[in-house]
């Protein structure tokens, strides 16, 4: 069976991650690496041994030919550089979210439709052993029938958070419930519903936001609600980000790395206590340097490649996460229930703004602690 060559674009933390994957699994060869920063690129190159480092993408994807090139860099850079490895011949593996905006998503999935090229978006923990545990316990009945699910974030800016982590949630959300079809939200900052001029870029390239507190009800396929919570806490709480499934007879917990089941549908304090399900790895993998979730989306890949299909992280799946999440914000603004796919393919809070004669949002920070004080004092809290 041949090995897919693999080109990394973005050699930081997520590039590193990715690339320390495909270099495990037996199927895939990491065969060059790109950045921008020479600290970055031979970091990493010197970690796999790779010899082929580029600081130009188009130079690398000339020189290299990948069959597979993963764009592991800042949000903002997603389209235009997933748009050149797809005109470059490559399938891509795009980190989360996505991009910033919808008509750039269907972009990509037009030209890699186009090009006969896949697209997989790096949303890992969906095919990670403890969302594989969570399935596999809903499958097999653990938890009697679907009723509904519990989603919530890390405690960042609730805006910030949704495109963030959120995108991971929805999409494990997605994975259980099937696609969302509807929803509704409420989107608040300062304790007040939204406003157009609280329409905001964020930080870390991710495109418009608006909200420190995001609650949203999303309505499945599978005929079931779900609530996504992201709200801003005083610290950033990494427990708090989980996802409870809840049905007639039990519910499932999804934390990082973790699975937990109850066996009554109703929490009872003398009732039977949460049980750890058993997290099996991938066939396989060996645990090392290479993070699970990694090395399963990996293998995922490969065995759409081999098969001419979709990863289950595909780009049509990663599209229908960011119109969840654009969903939210434009259910948040109108204080109507939105019909998803929405037709109308522009951002919404951008819509928002210039309908009610606003400039584009300013410039702000990239580095999340220096965004967040800004914001405190745009809201006219401490300091000038
Ligand atoms: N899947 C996950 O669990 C997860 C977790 C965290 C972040 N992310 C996502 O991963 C992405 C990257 O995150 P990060 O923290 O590694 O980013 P980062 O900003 O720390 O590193 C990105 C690297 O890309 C390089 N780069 C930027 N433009 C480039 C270009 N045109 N050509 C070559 N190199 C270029 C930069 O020099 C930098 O070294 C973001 O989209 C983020 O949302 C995903």
């Amino acid at each position: 069976m041949r090995a897919y060559r693999i080109a990394i674009i973005g050699c930081r933390g997520r590039g590193t991650a990715a690339a320390r994957a495909y270099h495990q699994h037996p199927r895939t060869e990491v065969v060059a690496v790109c950045d921008l920063l020479a600290p970055p690129r031979q970091q990493l190159g010197d970690e796999l041994g790779v010899a082929a480092r580029f600081a130009d993408v188009d130079a690398m994807l000339a020189a290299v030919a990948p069959d597979v090139a993963v764009v592991a860099t800042g949000t903002e850079f997603h389209f235009d550089l997933a748009r050149r490895c797809l005109e470059g011949g490559a399938h891509v593996d795009v980190e989360k979210p996505i991009c910033t905006e919808l008509v750039e998503a269907d972009a990509l999935l037009a030209l890699a439709n186009q090009r006969g090229r896949r697209i997989a978006v790096h949303h890992q923990g969906r095919v990670g052993a403890s969302m594989r545990a969570v399935k596999g316990a809903l499958a097999a009945g653990r938890i009697g029938s679907l009723r509904y699910l519990h989603g919530s974030g890390k405690g960042y800016h609730g805006g910030y958070g949704l495109m963030n982590i959120g995108t991971h949630t929805v999409n494990n959300m997605l994975a259980v419930g099937g696609s969302c079809r509807a929803l509704s939200a409420s989107c608040l900052s300062d304790g007040h519903p939204v406003g157009p001029a609280d329409a905001i870029e964020a930080a870390g390239g991710m495109g418009l936001v608006a909200g420190e507190h995001i609650t949203a009800v999303l309505e499945f396929a599978a005929g079931v609600t779900g609530v996504l919570v992201e709200h801003r806490f005083p610290r950033v709480d990494s427990t708090a980000y989980q996802l409870e499934v809840l049905g007639t007879e039990g519910r499932l917990l999804w934390r990082l790395g973790q699975a937990w089941w109850l066996p009554v549908p109703h929490y009872v304090p003398d009732g039977p206590a949460w049980q750890p399900l058993p997290l099996e790895p991938l066939a396989g993998y060996v645990a090392g340097t290479a993070d699970e979730a990694d090395y399963a989306y990996t293998d995922d890949l490969v065995r759409a490649l081999d098969s001419g299909g979709d990863p289950e992280c595909s780009g049509a799946a990663g599209t229908h996460v960011l119109e969840v999440l654009h969903g939210i914000f434009a259910a948040g603004a109108s204080g109507q229930r939105v019909s998803l796919p929405q037709p109308e393919r522009t951002h919404p809070l951008r819509r928002w703004r210039a309908a009610q004669g606003l400039p584009p949002a300013p410039v702000v920070p990239r580095g999340y602690a220096e965004w967040l004080a800004a914001e405190d004092r745009r809201l006219g809290r401490g300091g000038a």
